[in-house]
């Protein structure tokens, strides 16, 4: 069996004890954030800070972002195409994973552009300060209003489609395009997740590109200036990554040769995390080798000039870098069958569990060192038989009140979170050396309502 250091971290029939990593280990390959740590109370610490009190000041469910989990990774990101490409390089954070302001200021600040993929992400974005330049749109079926946003502000636009090639064309501005390509490589991840293959709803089928290149080339106002393709997220084999850098270096000649200015290849993201044990994906540096060689030696190959690489990595940016805490509530017993055991959220939090039937890792963060001597159902509180965050989680005894963290929960929770039944979405802090900061406030009973409109004739008459 491969020993991964998520497997080194984890004893079994034990909750996490936790060891100081050296050297600096790849984040997606830690279940936990990179600062946890047990600390003299026998309580989870992250980012410095002892997770009950967390809990007491700002109440669950809560997402704990680690910022130097998230600010390694994307280091990590940068320097391995750096120290592997010979040529220019771009990392761009996959902002669907999470975007808000604090996460899409911190990815800016540590030289990243930003993938966005609505016109809400892109004014996030505008509004964190990320320039403009480095910012990606994506989309397959992006508004009028979305594509006049993004040119006005001077970002890339990733065109999908001949539809939105025309209406780039009727707009009639000047703008610089990738095109999207779906390259036909298929990677063994779930059904829902997987967009690379022929069977996709996003970007441009191979066979029709010299048409759409040839239609391009005509225009004027349309800047080609590369390509892009991402063949499915949670990936933790390197093959597809490689075959697909051939697949791209093929098309980009041919596109080329249409006399299209091309320069940017965009291999998108989909490296794998760990969510649990089991989980074995290949590192950061790992993944960006593997990308670099296979198009340095189909450039090579096929005698065209270094392209400026660019790279969207979403979930192995944040993934691991966040943890959400909850309180237990009641619990059920279900003689002879199961035991569960239930939190203050669920599937408005996190929905990954009940759309892909996801599996993720838990620990109590009050009661460290204790046995992980029961299996229970760790429950939501929707009105749902479906919301089971975790159906099979090793845990000690638990009691109201205790607290259970779920592991590596950054990348498309609090993105995808909902207000199912009406739950206020949790707050997020953000941890760094003990301090804690707010980076997205809890909402209340009046945020649920704000859009709501009670017309006259429905408002009892006294
Ligand atoms: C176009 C595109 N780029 C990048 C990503 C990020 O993928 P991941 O979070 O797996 O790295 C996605 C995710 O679905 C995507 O659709």
């Amino acid at each position: 069996m491969v020993s991964t250091p998520a497997r080194e971290r984890l004893n079994s029939g034990r909750q996490y004890l936790p060891t100081p990593p050296t050297p600096t280990p790849s984040p997606n390959q830690y279940l936990l954030p990179l600062t946890a740590q047990v600390n003299s109370q026998d309580h989870l610490e992250v980012g410095g800070c002892d997770v009950p009190e967390l809990v007491q000041r700002f109440g669950t469910p809560l997402y704990i972002l680690d910022e130097e989990t998230l600010r390694t990774a994307c280091r990590q990101y940068r320097q391995a195409f750096e120290r592997y490409y010979p040529g220019e390089s771009l990392v761009i954070y996959a902002s669907k994973a999470w975007n808000c302001l604090a996460v899409c200021a911190i990815a800016a600040s540590e030289g990243l552009g930003l993938d966005v993929v609505s016109g809400g992400e892109l004014h996030t974005a505008l509004q964190a300060g990320v320039k403009p330049e480095l910012i990606y749109l994506h989309g397959n079926n992006k508004s009028v209003e979305e594509l006049q946003l993004a040119i006005a502000s001077n970002c890339t636009i990733v065109v999908d489609n001949w539809l939105e090639l025309k209406t780039l064309v009727e707009l009639a501005h000047p703008v610089s395009i990738l095109l999207r390509l779906t390259p036909g490589i298929e990677c063994h991840t779930h059904e829902y997740i997987r967009t690379g293959h022929l069977d996709s709803k996003f970007g441009f089928d191979p066979d029709q590109l010299e048409p759409v290149f040839a239609f391009i080339a005509q225009q004027p106002h349309l800047n080609c200036i590369g390509l892009h393709a991402h063949i499915g997220s949670q990936i933790f084999e390197l093959q597809p990554h490689q075959d697909l850098a051939g697949v791209m270096v093929q098309w980009f000649k041919k596109a080329a040769a249409h006399g299209l200015p091309m320069r940017e290849l965009d291999i998108g993201g989909g490296l794998g995390i760990c969510y649990t044990e089991a989980d074995d994906p290949p590192s950061i540096d790992d993944w960006a080798k593997v990308i670099c060689e296979g198009i340095v030696k189909a450039c090579e190959e096929q005698k065209v000039p270094l392209p400026k690489i660019i790279a969207e990595p979403g979930r192995s940016l944040i993934g691991s870098a966040c943890v959400t805490a909850y309180s237990v509530g009641s619990q059920k017993v279900v003689p002879g069958i199961r035991t569960y055991v239930t939190v203050d959220g669920g599937m408005s939090d996190n929905p990954r569990p009940i759309t892909y039937q996801s599996v993720y890792r838990a620990v109590v963060a009050n009661q460290m060192s204790a046995e992980a001597s029961e299996t229970v159902a760790i429950a939501g509180k929707h009105c749902e038989s479906g919301d089971i965050v975790i159906k099979q989680a090793q845990l000690p005894p638990t009691q109201p009140g205790d607290i259970i963290v779920v592991l590596a929960t950054g990348a498309y929770n609090y993105s995808m979170a909902s207000n199912y039944n009406r739950l206020p979405r949790p707050a997020a802090v953000l941890v760094q050396a003990g301090e804690a900061n707010v980076i997205i406030q809890r909402e209340n009973y009046q945020d649920l309502m704000r859009h709501d409109r009670l017309p006259d004739r429905l408002v009892e008459k006294g």
